[in-house]
């Protein structure tokens, strides 16, 4: 598959590309990712040179992952990345720490799920969501994308070595979304927006 750039009222997503490495290293120094994300701990430059000129790359060619880098629309620069693996079709995503707070998640989040099941995706009916539980910031950008909460027999997420696992909480976004979506959070998000 050829990469696929989108557009949201403030935002341009398209494929990260090698030079991005250097703030890709360093968005990836923040603890959070250590607690929240499998992605290396420690994070050094050469996984940034990896994840940049090989991985992204390659599995936009085979369908793999389907990754975009958040970039203003007026600007190159990257704020973080999203993602959508294919089988289960799971969504992911980060942004480097000064960006945050500002909806540009929740907004990407959007575009990326309305994209892939509007027919981006051949054949995805859903898209799958899965955080540590816990994690209040992604969650609410889930819930800002029309995901609805399921409480999954095996409510687990795997540990970075892929050897145990962490309680999780685990979310399903339909297209259309499900009316009952915003309201399935209001256990750990509360009522309100
Ligand atoms: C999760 C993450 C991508 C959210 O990015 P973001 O750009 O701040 O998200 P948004 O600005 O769209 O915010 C979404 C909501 O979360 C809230 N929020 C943001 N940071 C928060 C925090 N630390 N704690 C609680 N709520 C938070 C926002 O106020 C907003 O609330 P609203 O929907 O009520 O308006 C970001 O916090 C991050 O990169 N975290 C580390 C990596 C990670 O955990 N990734 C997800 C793995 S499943």
């Amino acid at each position: 598959m050829r990469p696929v750039a989108l557009r949201t009222r403030r935002l341009v997503l398209d494929e990260p590309m090698p030079y991005d490495a250097e703030a890709v290293t360093r968005y990836c120094q923040d603890p959070l990712f250590e607690q929240y994300l499998t992605t290396p701990w420690p994070y050094r430059r050469a996984d940034a040179d990896a994840f940049l000129g090989v991985h992204v790359p390659e599995s936009w060619a085979t369908g793999a992952e389907l990754t975009w880098a958040l970039r203003l629309a007026h600007g190159s620069r990257l704020l973080g990345v999203i993602s959508v693996r294919s089988g289960e079709h799971e969504i992911g995503y980060w942004i480097g720490a000064e960006h945050r707070g500002a909806g540009f998640m929740s907004e990407a989040a959007i575009a990326v799920a309305e994209w892939a099941l509007g027919g981006g995706i051949r054949h995805a009916t859903s898209l799958r969501w899965r955080a540590v539980a816990g994690n209040v910031a992604s969650a609410k950008v889930a819930r800002a994308a029309g995901f609805l909460r399921v409480h999954a027999e095996d409510a687990t997420v795997p540990t970075r070595d892929g050897r145990g696992t962490l309680p999780a909480w685990h979310a399903v976004r339909t297209a259309p979304a499900d009316p009952a979506a915003f309201a399935s959070w209001a256990d750990i998000l509360g009522e309100a927006a």
